[in-house]
């Protein structure tokens, strides 16, 4: 049967985490669309193709055939590019790739596709509000500012990575400021989806809340 569970919020809210962890728990297929965005950027890096070139990075993806497998790896042509799209390179420059209007209208297509006659979670900025609107559950995660810049800091530790806390909690903060300021597709709040504040709730907390939303659909 098809069934959306559509989860939006922003950078650190602990989306990725949490839609993985329901995912499992719920037997659902596991769809993170910013992956989708990232694998575009990905090319455009890889072709050279000039950033601000939006008729050639439309092409571009007109003529890719994006995918995820069983296991949730991210494909382009058949490629597996799971870790490069998590690359500095791509994620300095995905925010603006991802505001090409022309651009969204392809993965907003590709990701419904991706649902279609499936049971799925899928998490991003605008699923909520453009690509399912009418999903079967609609939320937002979010947590304030300062409880996201720490998450990314201890986060950024463990993998060895070297940025001050003020560097980052900057950086997110421009991050909140493009997500919430595209032309189409921007992050919003709005009255159906069910708003959780993750900003002193555990991870285990987060999930046994969504999972009591949506306990009983099969
Ligand atoms: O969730 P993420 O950081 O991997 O997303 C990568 C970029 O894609 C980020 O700049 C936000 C953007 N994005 C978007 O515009 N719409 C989505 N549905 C998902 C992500």
């Amino acid at each position: 049967m098809s069934l959306v569970i559509a989860i939006d919020g922003p950078a650190g809210s602990g989306k990725g985490t949490i839609t993985k962890l329901v995912a499992n728990k719920l037997n659902l297929i596991y769809i993170d669309t910013g992956a989708t965005y990232r694998a575009i950027t990905y090319l455009v890096l890889k072709n050279n193709i000039d950033v601000t070139d939006n008729k050639k990075i439309v092409q571009l993806a007109k003529n890719s055939n994006i995918y995820f497998n069983e296991d949730g790896n991210i494909f382009v042509n058949d490629l597996d590019i799971t870790n490069e799209i998590r690359s500095k390179e791509v994620s300095s420059i995905v925010s603006q790739i991802s505001s090409i209007v022309e651009l969204r209208e392809i993965m907003v297509d590709l990701q419904r596709k991706m649902a279609k006659d499936k049971a799925v979670i899928m998490e991003g900025r605008d699923i909520t509000t453009v690509v399912f609107p009418n999903a079967s559950y609609k939320f937002y995660l979010d947590a304030s500012v300062e409880e996201r810049a720490k998450r990314r800091y201890k986060q950024n530790i463990k993998q060895g990575i070297d940025m001050s806390y003020d560097d980052i909690l900057e950086n997110i903060k421009n991050r909140d400021y493009n997500d919430m300021h595209k032309e189409v597709g921007a992050l919003k709040r709005c009255d159906d989806q069910i708003y959780i504040d993750t900003t002193n709730l555990s991870i285990d907390e987060v999930v046994n809340t969504i999972i009591g939303y949506i306990e009983g659909v099969d």
